[in-house]
Parts: structure tokens; sequence; C-alpha cells
């Protein structure tokens, strides 16, 4: 079982860690690490945010574990060259076109969601984002107008083809949860948004057990906080999956505690290929501090567990140990405790 672990900028490296020390525990047999460099680092080491040999060790590998990439001081290189093209690059090379994205309230957080209680409590809902395409990988440019004003573009489209392949998992994935898909778009508006909803009406034919509701991606933010309990599958397109995750991760209490899987069609000899990364990134605000909530990174092991190693019971019993964690107390200071990485780290590997 080959993982790739890629920890990347700012607070990557740190969560990394304590996510490694917690895959190493489960003393899987025929576990082979290796670490590769993304991001910034990659680029002050390599000169480039994703070098040929990082990827190469991606596709060598039964899995992929990814920290975090984006470092302030890159802002001001060319797109190509920045950081973020790491995590972007390997989606789009790898084929990693569904990202999962699980929210669900863990018992004692309650009080710490923005929600009140009695709202929070009732969230356990998946987002699967596509992740290979919309105005993320269109056509984009910035050029200078006849009047000296610049303009940038960036081209937003979704293909039939692009949309059944992430409609179809996201049906899947109800047929195993509590049966109800709602999609996210914003066809009163855009066409890559009619393509989108036409599409996911005509696979919605082939699972007549599952139901099926549409709604304006504006709507959708203001529903995710007002009545957050009624959503189980989410399927959405790259940019509004990515905002409506952020804005999921504090409903449950904290983005520290988001772990994503990013899925494509390679079957490995143990399961689906995949990479597994917090939703979270470089947190450049407190790196080097090690304030990090390590939760997020330590969950994702969970879902590389169950999707790409087939080990459904070691990826419970990850899960049951952050729980228990949580359960007794154990605080990251983004939910309002005082604990640091290592300690989090810690209480999660004596639990487990
Ligand atoms: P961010 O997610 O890095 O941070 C947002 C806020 O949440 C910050 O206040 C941060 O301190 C806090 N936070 C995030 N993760 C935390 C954790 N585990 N524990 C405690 N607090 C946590 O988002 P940002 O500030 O908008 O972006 C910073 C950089 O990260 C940018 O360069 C951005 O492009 C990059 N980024 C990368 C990824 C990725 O690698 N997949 C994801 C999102 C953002
Ligand atoms: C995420 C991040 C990335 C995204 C950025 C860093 C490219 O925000 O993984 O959610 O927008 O997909
Ligand atoms: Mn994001």
């Amino acid at each position: 079982m080959k993982i790739a672990i890629f920890p990347g900028d700012g607070i990557g490296p740190e969560v990394t860690a304590q996510a490694r020390r917690v895959l190493e525990r489960l003393d899987l047999p025929r576990l082979v690490l290796f670490e590769g460099d993304v991001g910034g680092i990659a680029y002050r080491r390599h000169g480039h945010p994703l070098p040929a040999e990082t990827l190469e060790m991606a596709r060598a590998s039964d899995a992929v574990l990814f920290g975090a990439v984006g470092d302030p001081s890159c802002d001001d290189l060319p797109r190509a060259m920045r950081p973020e093209q790491a995590i972007l690059g390997l989606r789009a090379e790898l084929g990693l076109f569904a990202n999962l994205r699980p929210a669900t309230l863990f018992d004692g957080l309650e009080e710490l969601s923005t929600l009140r209680p009695e709202i929070a409590r009732q969230i356990d809902m998946l987002i699967v984002r596509e992740l290979n395409g919309d105005v993320y990988f269109g056509d984009k440019g910035i050029r200078t107008l006849e009047n000296g004003d610049r303009e940038g573009w960036d081209m937003m489209s979704y293909s039939t083809g692009e949309v059944r392949r992430i409609a179809e998992l996201a049906f899947r994935a109800a047929q195993g949860r509590r049966g109800k898909v709602t999609s996210v778009d914003k066809a009163n508006v855009l066409e890559t948004s009619q393509v989108w909803r036409d599409t996911v009406i005509e696979v919605a034919a082939s699972f007549p057990d599952v139901t099926l509701d549409h709604m304006y991606v504006d709507n959708a933010a203001m529903q995710l906080v007002r009545n957050p309990g009624a959503f189980d599958v989410v399927v959405t397109g790259n940019l509004f999956g990515d905002i409506l995750s952020d804005q999921a991760s504090v409903c449950v209490g904290s983005i520290g505690l988001l772990a994503s899987a990013s899925l494509g069609e390679r079957q490995t000899e143990f399961g689906t290929f995949g990479l597994y990364e917090p939703i979270h990134g470089s947190a450049p605000d407190i790196a080097g501090k090690g304030w990090a909530n390590p939760m997020a990174a330590i969950l994702s092991v969970a879902m590389l567990l169950r999707h790409s190693l087939g080990r459904e019971a070691d990826a419970s019993r990850v899960e049951a140990a952050v729980a228990k964690a949580l359960a007794d107390g154990v605080r990251g200071r983004d939910i309002g405790g005082s604990a640091g990485c290592t300690e989090i780290g810690d209480a999660v590997i004596e639990r487990l």
C-alpha cells in the first residue's frame, strides 16, 4: 500500500505530521510512505509548484495524502507558478473529478457551531463537488482595453459528460445514505447551469429510489444556515462547492474538522485511487505557532483508508478516536480550546 504524502506549505506540514502518525500507528501490513514537495516550498526547491517527480510519485501510489498549499509571498508570481497550481494540477492530471466533503456534527460540538445547537445537531450532509471543470479550468486571461482599463475573464462551462459522471456518483452516494440529492446551480442566470440541471434530471431517471430537488446557489447558501438538517447529498459545481463547503464547516464547528476525498476512475489493487486533504488551506495567520487543528487531516486519513485501501474497520476506528477525543473535551483553538496540534494528535492516538 503505497501512500504519497505531500505536506505543502504553512500549516500543511504541521497537520500532515499528525495524520501520518495516526496512519503509522495502525500497523497496516505492507504500508510504504513517500514524501514529496508541492506548493510554495516546491517552487523554492525545484522552481515549480508541482515538480515532475512529485506528479510521478502520485501516479505510482495507491493514494495521496495532501496537506495544504499557499504562501502569501508567492502571490505576485505568474499564476502558473503559484502554489495553488499544485493542487489544481494534481486534480486535473490525475483525473480526480469527484470531491467528497462530508459535514456531520460530532457529539458535544453543538455549542461550538455558529448555529443554534438544536439546528446544528441535525447536520449530516455530504457535499459532492465536481473538481475538474467549471470556471476553474476554462479559458482565462487579463487584457488591457482601449481606454486603458484592465479586464480579466474566466470562462465557465460544463459538458453533459462532465455533469453525468459526478451526478451518477452523487446518486449512488445518496443510495447509501438518506436517499436525497439536492443539486445546486444558478440555472436562472447561467447557461452552464442549464446544461447542469438538464443533465442531472436525466441521470435521476436511472435512480428512482432517490429523490432529487434543485436549488439556486444563493438560496442554498441561505438554507445551509437556516435548516441544514434538510440536506443529505448536495451535488454542485467546482466553484459553488468550494464556497458552500467552507460555510458548512463552521456550521459543524470549524474548518479544522472537515476532511475530503478526491476520486477519479482509476482502481488499484485495494480500492479507488484518490487524494485526501483537509478542506482548509495553509492558514498563514497561524502557521508555525503549533495551533493548527489536525483533526481534518486525521479524518482525511480515515477517508483514505475507506476509499483507497479498502480498510473500513480502520477508517471507523480513526473516526471513533477523533469523536472520542472531542467528546472528552479535547479542543483546538479553532473550537474554543487551547490544545495544540501535537497535543491533539497525541489525544487521538491515545484513543485509537
Ligand atoms: P485557510 O483555510 O488557510 O484559513 C482560513 C482561516 O481558517 C484562517 O483564519 C485560518 O487560521 C483558519 N484555519 C484553517 N485551517 C485551520 C486549522 N486546521 N486549524 C485552525 N484554524 C484553521 O484559507 P485562506 O486564509 O483563505 O487561504 C490561505 C492560503 O491557503 C491561500 O494561499 C489559499 O489559496 C490556500 N488554500 C489552499 C487550499 C488547499 O491546499 N487545498 C485550500 C484552501 C486555501
Ligand atoms: C480548496 C481550495 C482550492 C480550491 C484552491 C487552493 C485552489 O480552496 O481545496 O478548497 O479552490 O479548490
Ligand atoms: Mn476551498
